[in-house]
């Protein structure tokens, strides 16, 4: 068993960060995403794993897991360039691959308590291909599965107008190489994309047993600010942790905190679920729940709730900051003074809601 993590795509809902990295970077609980990605293919006993790159400055990806030993697993880097799709992505393992049944997992998606529960009804059921579905309120922008009356899988449409259930198929499947025969034969779709949902309909049409089975828990796909903000609030829910490392003075700290080394707590509140990075000074600040702040980052006179917050990162003077994404080498100030004028350096593709 190998697994395919897809890093690559546009990420333009994820704009401005993806203008710097891939948007299977972005932390949840001061992680990568897809390092959850990674961590539970390799929870499931998988040694190889293949990354397709894509997207903007891909090095940083190899930079962060370099050759997986860290990881306790084989990585190899195959290139997209272009974004052709999910199915022109996977097509590039073929030779990676090399006839083994696989995981294709997209590195920007999540679920609760990870796949081997999933991969072993996989192998049970020596099924030729297998995806995961998940029951939404609006399945319109998702690929969509339909169910026959006796509950099996007879179609699946992507991003329908009129979906024909509420099953969306999540960023996670399972594949035995006969799935490269359906992608050798895909056109683009009308989006240009080589499409996975026409690429297992195909197996599907070919009388191939395709199997699913529905996640049991969450899961998000972490295509948008919200999204992120979303699965933070559930990965720091369910880590259950409290660990100070990081030095406080004259502060409380209350529940589920981890507070890394050389990290400052000065007069502050702390309130848990919360994880703050090393390197940081947090002085006469709230951290409120469901917040997390990664290293070298400074907070002073300003309030933070629900919110995370990238590295390197200056929040002063900030009355009440909630439900916001801020990135990298950010500052974020308000100035008292007579005049009320906003000061503003704000990238392309930012948002400033006052
Ligand atoms: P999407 O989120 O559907 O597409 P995108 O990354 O282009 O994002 P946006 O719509 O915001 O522009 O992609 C799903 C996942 O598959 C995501 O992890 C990126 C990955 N992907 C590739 O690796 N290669 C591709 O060619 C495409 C289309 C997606």
């Amino acid at each position: 068993m190998k697994g395919v993590v897809l890093h690559g795509g546009s990420g333009t809902r994820l704009r401005p960060f993806t203008f710097i990295g891939p948007k299977q970077l972005m932390p949840i609980a001061n992680k990568p995403v897809s390092e959850y990605v990674v961590r539970d293919l390799v929870a499931c006993d998988i040694k190889e794993i293949a990354i397709i790159l894509g997207g903007t400055h891909p090095e940083r990806v190899k930079n962060h897991y370099r050759d997986g030993s860290s990881y306790g697993v084989k990585i190899t880097y195959i290139d997209q360039g272009e974004p052709l799709g999910i199915a022109h992505a996977v097509g590039l393992s073929r030779d990676f691959v090399d006839g083994d049944k696989f995981v294709v997992y997209l590195g920007d998606n999540m679920i609760q308590n990870g796949i081997k529960p999933y991969l072993e009804r996989f192998i049970a059921n020596d099924y030729d291909a297998m995806v995961l579905l998940k029951e939404v309120a609006d399945p319109k922008q998702f690929g969509v599965a339909e169910l026959d009356d006796k509950g099996k899988l007879i179609r699946l449409v992507e991003k329908p107008e009129d979906p024909p259930s509420n099953y969306a198929l999540t960023g996670i499947y399972f594949f035995t190489p006969v799935i490269f025969k359906a992608i050798g034969q895909l056109r683009p779709s009308w989006r240009g994309e080589l499409e996975i949902t026409d690429a297992i309909q195909k197996l599907i049409d070919w009388g191939f047993n395709v199997g699913y089975e529905f996640v049991k828990g969450w899961w998000v796909d972490t295509g948008k600010k919200d999204d992120i903000l979303q699965v933070n609030a559930l990965v720091l829910d369910e880590r259950g942790r409290r660990e100070i490392r990081g030095e406080t003075l004259n502060s409380l700290v209350e529940g589920r905190v981890e507070i890394a080394e050389d990290t400052k707590i000065i007069n502050s509140t702390i309130r848990g679920p919360a994880i703050i990075g090393s390197g940081c000074v947090i002085e006469n600040s709230y951290i409120g729940p469901y917040t997390s702040i990664w290293d070298n980052t400074t907070v002073i006179n300003s309030s933070v709730e629900y919110c995370v917050i990238m590295k390197n990162v200056v929040i002063r003077n900030v009355e009440r900051l909630e439900e916001s994404l801020i990135g990298n080498y950010t500052r974020v100030e308000t100035r008292y003074s007579n005049r009320r004028a906003l000061k503003l350096q704000v990238g392309d593709y930012s948002e400033v809601l006052l």
